[in-house]
């Protein structure tokens, strides 16, 4: 299943749209009922505009009815991981556990993986709100 979501996080950074930075990425997410959902980066014109990968899937995910990120893939190139910001950090927390792999990579397949508590510690989350 790791080896599906890095191909569909590969994919969706092929058809990113990213003319301004020309920094492709890709993400794909394995939900709570083992559906995949991807998206790309869309950038604009007015730069402040542009969503990141990570952000298309989860509305990708949310469109569909899923609810839980059960695992994440993120394609991006260059000799730095590509780990997702820190705004999309925060989004992912929104639909997972501490413990939610976040698998990085790229055309050569898996990098890194990460839990989201790693990337996020002490975070803010709906838990915080009952
Ligand atoms: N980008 C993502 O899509 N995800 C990230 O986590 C980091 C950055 C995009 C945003 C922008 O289109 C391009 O990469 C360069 O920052």
């Amino acid at each position: 299943m790791r080896d599906k979501l890095i191909d569909a996080a590969i994919k969706a950074m092929d058809n990113a749209y990213a003319p301004y930075s020309n920094f492709h990425v890709g993400a794909a997410i394995l939900d709570e009922s083992g559906e995949i959902h991807y998206g790309g980066n869309v950038e604009n014109a007015a730069y402040p505009n542009g969503i990141c990968a990570e952000t298309s899937a989860m509305a990708a995910m949310v469109a569909a009815g899923g609810r839980q990120i059960v695992e994440i893939a993120v394609a991006g190139r260059g000799e730095v991981l590509c780990t997702p910001c820190g705004g999309c950090r925060q989004r992912i927390r929104e639909f997972a556990q501490p413990e939610t792999a976040i698998h990085i990579c790229d055309e050569s397949g898996l990098r890194q993986s990460f839990t989201l508590e790693a990337l996020l510690p002490a975070n803010f989350g709906p838990d915080n709100l009952v």
